[in-house]
């Protein structure tokens, strides 16, 4: 089993990578294949085609594509911003289709405040159903995300 995290949130002073790294070494700890897609450390452009219909697509965008082909399930992790997701997650979606077909994919999001990106989870849940593959059932929201984990991406507060 291969999971992709695919983490949507690329800002300065960013904390929702916090979640990223706990999450990709809780599944590392259980031996599935995690693989992180930091979209700040492999950053797309603004679309301009994607990648299977660009005649010269972005090198991001072929090496973010090949990773997740390889993927048996996805995760979808992102900020709140603005009341949805960030815009910078929908970019990099948008630049797939096959990749994403007929896969499991778990939304993750974050909040600095309580309700832990319910209105982006939410907004991730249309997308999957959009992409035409399959959103699950359950559903990480974390709200807090400044105070959720120490700086090894611990999780601070007792399971
Ligand atoms: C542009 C922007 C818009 C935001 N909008 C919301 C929002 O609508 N709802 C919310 O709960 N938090 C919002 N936040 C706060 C984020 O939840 C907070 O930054 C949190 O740490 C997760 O995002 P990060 O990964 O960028 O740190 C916003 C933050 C930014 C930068």
């Amino acid at each position: 089993m291969k999971v992709a995290i695919l983490l949507g949130s690329t800002r300065m002073g960013r904390q929702t990578h916090k979640a990223a790294h706990y999450i990709t070494q809780e599944l590392t700890n259980r031996n599935i294949e995690a693989d992180l897609i930091d979209l700040a450390k492999n950053p797309l452009p603004v679309l301009k085609e994607r990648v299977g219909h660009h005649p010269d697509p972005p090198e991001n965008g072929v090496k973010i594509s090949n990773r997740l082909d390889r993927a048996d399930a996805i995760l979808w992790i992102s900020p709140e911003y603005h009341g949805s997701i960030s815009g910078g997650l929908k970019n990099a979606i948008d630049y797939f289709w096959s990749e994403f077909q007929k896969k499991p994919i778990g939304a993750v999001t974050t909040s600095a405040g309580g309700f832990g990106g319910i209105n982006a989870s939410h907004h991730l849940q249309q997308i999957i159903l959009s992409i035409g593959a399959f959103p699950m059932p359950q559903k990480l929201l974390i709200p807090q995300v400044h105070a959720a984990f120490d700086d090894s991406y611990a999780l601070k507060m007792k399971r």
